[in-house]
């Protein structure tokens, strides 16, 4: 079939890559240099509609598969639709699960379903009532920008005064601008994190192989969070009977309570969870496939997995996609001084690969017939290996044989 990719980075050249070795008409915009080698690229701008619309008119795809959270939740999802096309990708109106962490909550809270106590606050003197609550109880709490803040919106808290200082950055600062005009305190949790993307025809659901991601730029875990330095799967201490568990109790109810409100849902749903005493416990919502995650999960999906898009994007029931032995690792190089600031225009040399290793470009441009760096997450190396060792041995291998200047990486992806 012909399927038309709205996004340019990592994710969306891995989808790309995916639909294009399953032998289909890839399409994409904007794409990037990577895009180019396995679709027809449209040199269009995500936020460009008007321009999007017609390069779908010309291709006339079959599918359209919409990347990056932005345009769902600007509803380019229900303007593809009204044209008449199948989207993979949920309608405005569901994309405010991601758009509205303040939803997002009270959508759980209504649902039932195990999330982190919270309240929700537009003015900064009844959430610092709220915090000294808390603390006086013994709790301590995360602060949240409630609109899409980039993945910068989140502040974990030691003290009361930690909290106040984030409540005024954001109501009285405005320091994320309208996406933090309203804030979410909730209790702060530990536990090991892992997400669970899931796609969602309605109220059929089909969950993908989970794959761990990394998000600190530092080995160990430690530094600023970036937007996924690294991904490998299978993970080993996510069980099945945890993986059904979340369907249970965080996927399915969600879709119920969509569905009260005549929401139905056509796409992926990415559920971020910390697992707590054995528990998985919902963080948050996305409405997209996650970037660090993606590029290693179809590199574990047999064939058919456009067929299963296609099935969401139709309200069908979800074929089921092939698992593949073995597994993935994937290791994102970036530029040095990420995710603060770094030089960009640096060329890059990729070098031999071997079998089972792809280059998924994300900050990459073409210049005078030169591949250069334009972003602080250059490209990712990802690699199939018999086992985990295997393909972390064959990941790295890859990333040797990458040269730019100023490259960085972490070292400690799949140990
Ligand atoms: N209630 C919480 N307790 C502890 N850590 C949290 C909590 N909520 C979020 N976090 C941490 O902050 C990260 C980002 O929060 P999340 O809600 O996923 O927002 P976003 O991805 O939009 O920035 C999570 O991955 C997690 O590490
Ligand atoms: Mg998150």
């Amino acid at each position: 079939m012909k399927i038309f990719v709205i996004g340019g980075g990592g994710r969306e050249h891995a989808l790309c890559w995916k639909f294009d070795q399953e032998g289909h008409e890839v399409f994409c915009a904007p794409g990037n240099p990577g895009i180019h080698e396995v679709a027809h690229v449209f040199p269009v701008a995500v936020n460009d509609r008007k321009a999007l619309l017609d390069a779908a008119n010309q291709a006339q795809p079959d599918l359209i598969v919409i990347g990056p959270e932005d345009p769902l939740i600007a509803g380019m999802g229900d303007m593809f639709r009204e044209h008449g096309f199948a989207v993979f990708g949920p309608d405005q109106s569901a994309a405010r699960l991601e758009g509205s962490k303040s939803f997002s909550k009270d959508m759980m809270k209504r649902a039932g379903i195990p999330t982190a106590r919270y309240q929700s606050f537009s003015d900064p003197g009844a959430a610092k009532e709220y915090v000294s609550a808390e603390y006086g109880a013994g709790r301590s709490v995360v602060v949240k920008a409630s609109g899409a803040a980039l993945g910068k919106g989140v502040i974990l808290c030691d003290s009361a005064e930690d909290a106040n200082v984030a409540i005024d950055g954001m109501l009285v600062g405005m320091e994320f601008g309208e996406a933090g005009r309203t804030i979410v305190v909730e209790e702060r949790l530990t536990g090991q994190e892992f997400s669970l993307l899931t796609l969602v025809s309605g109220q059929e659901i089909l969950s993908l192989p989970v794959a761990q991601d990394y998000k600190r730029i530092g080995d160990g875990d430690t530094g600023l969070n970036t937007g996924g330095m690294g991904t490998y799967s299978p993970v080993d201490w996510v069980s099945d009977e945890l993986v059904r568990k979340a369907e249970d109790e965080v996927v399915r109810p969600i879709l119920a309570s969509l569905a009260d409100l005549e929401i139905e849902y056509r796409g992926v749903l990415f559920s971020g969870l910390m697992v707590v005493d054995g528990e998985p416990i919902c963080l948050e919502y996305n409405v997209r496939f996650g970037d660090p995650e993606t590029q290693s999960v179809v590199r574990r999906l047999g064939d058919g997995f456009a067929e299963a898009l296609l099935a969401c994007a139709k309200a069908e029931a979800i074929p089921e996609v092939p698992v593949l032995d073995g597994a993935v690792c994937t290791v994102v190089v970036a530029s040095e001084g990420y995710p603060g600031e770094y030089e960009k225009g640096r060329a890059i040399e990729i070098g031999e690969l071997l079998d089972g290793v792809e280059v998924f470009h994300a900050g990459t441009a073409i210049v005078n017939d030169e591949l250069l760096t334009s972003g602080g997450r250059v490209v990712a190396v990802s690699a199939t290996g018999a086992d985990a060792e295997e393909a972390r041995a064959k990941a790295y291998a890859g990333v040797g044989g990458v040269r730019f200047q100023g490259m960085v990486y972490r070292k400690d992806i799949g140990l």
